[in-house]
């Protein structure tokens, strides 16, 4: 499906929420499931990764009931395989495009003594699995993975997992969740080390289903097993990484000036808003008090006609590693050159991130730069309108379409759907945004 934008000619004002956050909702479903009793989940994403995430612990056996809806997503009620275990499925664990879903359910079931094959998409079975297949092997679970080491891959559990001090060589929260979650099956401490700090939300949410973590400077997470999560009952908040996108909105349509309530505010995924006020950006976070696991707030955001490029430097990319795409597109109307280092992880995101911000951008006659890890945007740059194609991957289809927001004439952002993703209210909620006479 493609969808057409058009330039803002009004500014876009108002308060929102942005649907429950992505990660979140994948752990607070995964560790239900692996709970004994039944937990009760509220403001859970309702989006194409998180089902995929819903439909896996069902084929492993947990019961999942669907409550009320309300402007966040989905209540769910999930009775976890508890001491039991889970159950073999009859048929593969299809993950779609959710590369969280394949990573984190291959650490949950190497510690049981069944066989389980993991599917995904195109886009999910090129991206690489050796990562979670390495240390997993380690702990004495067996793999049958092809020489490429992507999906499918099958997981041989066993009951005798051994705990394993794993330095982890990227910074990847999906690797670290992996390996704790399976170290909750070994006899003794599992210990993930990270060269930078990943997101947190598996050390996070572990403690509240009554497994204690410790967390140390290293950046180090450790957990002592065996140990069998207990239900609790879980909020999830927004999602920052969607509300990025209402961000560089507000930035960037004159006039603007929007609010998001209700969202994460956790230091590990806001780093593009750091990198924003660097930029002289008009953000702003304040925190409120938050029965989640995560802090929540407030984000607000005005239109910055003076924004002046910046260094992201290789430290600063796991905090804001999804909010790229959405940050290059700003870096393109601020003065001077932006320039990220150590985004090589972007060429195995749910496209090659790199090379189709590159393309997409230069697409509107920006001037962008990449190299095998690196990337440069020069600004300012009036954008002329322009057909584009998301690839399939949410992050690109959303940083198109506010693109096209700004841009002189017709956007066309091809197979747009893919927003479904993560953020499948996105049009609504920008719409919302929008004066009458343009919603
Ligand atoms: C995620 C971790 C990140 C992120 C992805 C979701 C998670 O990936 O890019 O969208 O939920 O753990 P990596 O951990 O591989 O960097």
């Amino acid at each position: 499906m493609s969808c057409d934008f058009v330039r803002a000619t009004r500014p876009l004002t108002g308060t929102v929420r942005v649907p429950g956050d992505k990660s979140i909702s994948h752990r607070a479903v995964i560790l239900a499931a692996m709970a004994e009793g039944t937990s009760h989940l509220s403001g859970v994403l309702d989006s194409a990764d998180v089902r995929a995430s819903v439909s896996a612990v069902e084929s492993l056996g947990a019961r999942v009931s669907f409550g009320e809806r309300d402007h966040r997503g989905l209540s769910m009620s999930v009775t976890g395989w508890g001491g039991y275990g889970p159950h073999e499925p009859q048929w593969h664990v299809e993950c779609h495009n959710s590369g969280t879903t394949a990573r984190l359910m291959m650490g949950v079931v190497s510690g049981w003594p069944i066989a389980v094959t993991f599917t995904g998409d195109r886009s999910l079975s090129k991206r690489p699995m050796r990562r979670i297949v390495e240390p997993l092997s380690q702990m004495g679970a067996t793999f049958e993975v092809d020489a490429g080491g992507s999906l499918p891959v099958t997981v041989h559990g066993t009951d005798h997992l051994a705990p394993l001090a794993y330095p982890s060589p990227i910074a990847s929260a999906q690797v670290k969740s992996a390996v704790l979650l399976a170290g909750l099956r070994a006899t003794g401490r599992t210990r993930v080390t990270e060269p930078t700090l990943s997101r947190d939300h598996t050390e996070r949410m572990l403690p509240a289903f009554g497994v204690p973590v410790i967390v140390d400077e290293a950046p180090g997470s450790t957990v002592m097993g065996p140990a069998v999560p207990r239900s609790t009952d879980i909020v999830v908040p927004g999602d920052p990484s969607s509300a990025a996108f209402l961000v560089a909105v507000a930035l960037l349509v004159p006039g603007s000036e929007i609010t998001i309530e209700d969202v994460s505010l956790n230091p590990t995924r806001i780093g593009f808003l750091h990198v924003l006020e660097r930029m002289g950006a008009l953000v702003e976070a304040v925190e409120s008090s938050s029965d989640s696991t995560d802090p929540v707030g407030t984000i607000s955001a005005a239109y910055s006609a003076v924004m002046t490029g910046t260094t992201v430097s290789a430290a600063e990319v796991p905090a804001l590693v999804d909010e790229i795409p959405i940050l290059a597109l700003v870096a393109s109307q601020a003065s001077r050159t932006t320039r990220f280092e150590g985004v090589g992880e972007l060429r195995v995101k749910e496209s090659d991130r790199l090379s189709a911000i590159a393309e997409g951008l230069g697409a509107f006659g920006v001037s962008v730069r990449t190299g095998s890890d690196w990337l440069e945007v020069d600004g300012p740059c009036p954008l002329a309108g322009a057909v584009v194609d998301s690839l399939g991957d949410h992050r690109l289809a959303m940083m198109y379409a506010v693109a096209g927001l700004i841009a002189d004439g017709v956007t066309r952002v091809e197979r747009f759907e893919a927003v479904d993703v993560s953020f499948p209210t996105f049009g609504d909620v920008v719409g919302a945004l929008l004066p009458d006479e343009e919603a």
